[in-house]
């Protein structure tokens, strides 16, 4: 792979330990998978936040990358945690918050936004053919898909170093020809709500593995539903984008499919996989709940008590909770829980004895 001196003076250990390892990283992928060159990025996004899903040996590499004075060089954000200040952390053994904490304070010494969630873009939209290092796949779908921006399938470590270095190899979706369609689907049946358009995804994910298909019939989806689409397609399968609409490109040649009602409502009778009717956890908020979603939780909460032994999560950003603080408040009078900047899929449910959980969200439930 071609290196400017800057960059080889980087994989040599002269700017210190810290950009070196994220260097050889970059170096190394972008050699498995023939890439020519490293290119700027406009931001990157980490995954693997959670203590519950990182363990103990990342956050020693971690300390030691801050240790090393590692510091991002583009906006870097980061997904949410296992728990939060306001409500788990009261409820989990302290250990496993002292962890939590220590991991975030780790991202927070090289320089990451305390983002801790999964939807950045609500916080600040990447532009239209900006290069980013992403590694949650549902915003890399997203991002690719409805915001046009540009990003591969990130992990964890390979955006770490992209944040720490300001580049990623230039390979996959980073280059035109790999952002061509493969495949038509054509959706046969009216889409009624997110988790329908969340089953369309998780159905599509398995049937696709990697291929970018383009979506017919999806004309005028609502952005939280194209969002769960954009999240299960990501869940069940290596897909990174997909198209809604063919007009760009000559779909002749191409070979076809087409979803039927019952696709659908069988993937929905697949991932319901409980046992009982009766939930011990409501959950929404995967991917994390835009300002408008809030506000749409309060007007369905307003004037309503949540039952009890039954508990309601809405997951959000810090960002996004504060600025919804008037819904907020309606949701929590009723009993529900606003969690800020916390991954329900990667929490600690199972300590709080909760087994069974209702969701709106095709991914969580797969
Ligand atoms: Fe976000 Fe966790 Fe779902 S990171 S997309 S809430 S699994």
């Amino acid at each position: 792979m071609y290196l400017t001196r800057e960059e080889e003076r980087v994989l040599n250990g002269e700017n210190g330990w810290a950009n070196q390892v994220c260097m050889k990283i970059l170096v190394r992928l972008g050699e498995l998978f023939g890439a020519k060159k490293l290119i700027p990025i406009d931001s990157a996004h980490v995954s693997g936040v959670s203590y519950k899903t990182l363990g103990d040996a990342p956050i020693e590499f971690l300390k030691a990358l801050a240790d090393n004075r590692a510091k991002v060089k583009v906006r870097s954000t980061i997904n949410p945690q296992g728990s939060d200040r306001e409500y788990l952390n009261k409820k989990l053994d302290p250990n496993i918050n002292k962890k939590q904490t220590l991991i975030v304070k780790q991202f927070k010494r090289m320089g990451f936004a305390q983002s801790l969630t999964c939807t950045p873009y609500y916080l600040e939209k990447p532009a239209r053919g900006s290069h980013l290092a992403w590694a949650e796949s549902s915003a890399v779908v997203y991002a690719n898909s409805i915001l046009n921006a540009w990003t591969n399938r990130e992990g964890g470590p390979s955006a770490l170093a992209a944040a720490v270095t300001g580049k990623t190899p230039d390979y996959g979706i980073h280059r035109q020809e790999n952002r061509q369609p493969q495949i038509l689907v054509e959706v046969k049946t009216k889409l009624g709500n997110e988790t329908e358009y969340g089953a369309l995804g998780a159905f599509l994910g398995k049937l696709l593995a990697d291929k970018i298909p383009i979506i017919k019939g999806l004309d005028g989806a609502p952005e939280n539903c194209l969002k769960q689409l954009s999240a299960a397609i990501a869940s069940t399968g290596m897909t990174s984008m997909f198209y809604t609409e063919d007009s760009r490109w000559k779909t002749n040649k191409l070979e076809k499919i087409t979803i039927e009602k019952r696709d659908i409502e069988k993937t929905i009778e697949d991932l319901t996989t409980a046992s009982t009717s009766q939930p011990d956890l409501v959950f929404l908020g995967c991917p994390h709940c835009s300002a408008e979603e809030i506000k749409k939780i309060a007007q369905q909460t307003r004037g309503k008590q949540v039952k009890n032994n039954t508990e309601l999560w809405v997951c959000t950003s810090p960002c996004v909770k504060n600025k919804t603080r008037e819904h907020v408040s309606i949701i929590e009078k009723s009993g529900g829980h606003v969690l800020a900047g916390v991954c329900t899929v990667v929490s600690w449910t199972e300590k709080l004895g909760i087994k069974t959980i209702m969701t709106n969200s095709a991914k969580t439930a797969y």
